[in-house]
């Protein structure tokens, strides 16, 4: 399966951009990643004060539940280069915003707006495969990790093999391998996976409207 309407689809998933379509790839976001950006944000372990980091934070569902643990010294930055999730986010996040408790950074993981070490917990979710630029997006993380802290990355193995089946990931790298071996390059250390097992489907169709259906 490719086609105009599968490329199309494909540059909303790694850019979504205010469209009809961009609309309903926000909507799967919303839906079908609940889950692994709730897991991830578990998996940060965070504390009250920590400063975190959310790369490719798309429709800001992660960035909501992380806000959640978080006291009045703890501070959330959010970075992702889609207008229109920065819109979508902005809203899902307006009043941590509005005390100043959260920012929303336009950019890249490959070029970050933050200072070096000032980071304790960074994660991200479905995203890394849309960086262009690995080993640069690496180094960049590790420059604004404190010493000690830890990055989290969750992703829907069973989805991505899927779409790989069905053609829409042919020019997309999401194998995490790549991503591990990037970080050791990072000199990243205890860099492992561990695989868990759930019973979501991917299901596109569900947020097609009827005549795409
Ligand atoms: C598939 S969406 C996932 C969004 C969200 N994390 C979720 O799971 O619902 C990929 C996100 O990564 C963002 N993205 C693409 N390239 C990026 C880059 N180089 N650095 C950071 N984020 C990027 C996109 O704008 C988009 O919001």
């Amino acid at each position: 399966m490719s086609g105009p309407f599968q490329t199309r689809l494909l540059r909303q998933f790694s850019l979504p951009r205010l469209s009809p379509l961009g609309w309903i790839v926000k909507h799967f976001f919303q839906q079908n990643n609940r889950f692994v950006e709730q897991a991830a944000v578990n998996l940060a372990l965070l504390e009250p004060d920590h400063q975190v980091l959310e790369l490719g934070f798309g429709p800001g569902v992660g960035l909501k539940n992380a806000l959640a643990k978080l006291g009045p010294h703890g501070h959330l930055y959010g970075v992702d280069p889609s207008e229109y999730m920065h819109s979508v986010a902005s809203r899902r996040l307006a009043s941590g915003i509005q005390t100043g408790q959260v920012k929303l950074l336009r950019g890249r993981a490959e070029s970050l707006p933050l200072s070096d070490g000032t980071i304790d917990r960074v994660f991200h979710c479905s995203s890394y495969y849309y960086w262009t630029d690995l080993d640069k997006a690496c180094n960049e993380i590790k420059r604004v990790m404190k010493p000690g802290a830890f990055m989290v990355t969750t992703l829907r193995m069973s989805q991505l093999q899927k779409l790989e089946e069905n053609g829409l990931f042919k020019e997309v790298n999401w194998q995490p391998q790549l991503l591990m071996e990037a970080l050791q390059r990072a000199h990243f250390t205890d860099v492992n996976m561990k695989k868990t097992s759930n019973k979501a489907q991917l299901n596109m169709r569900q947020f097609l409207p009827p005549l795409l259906k």
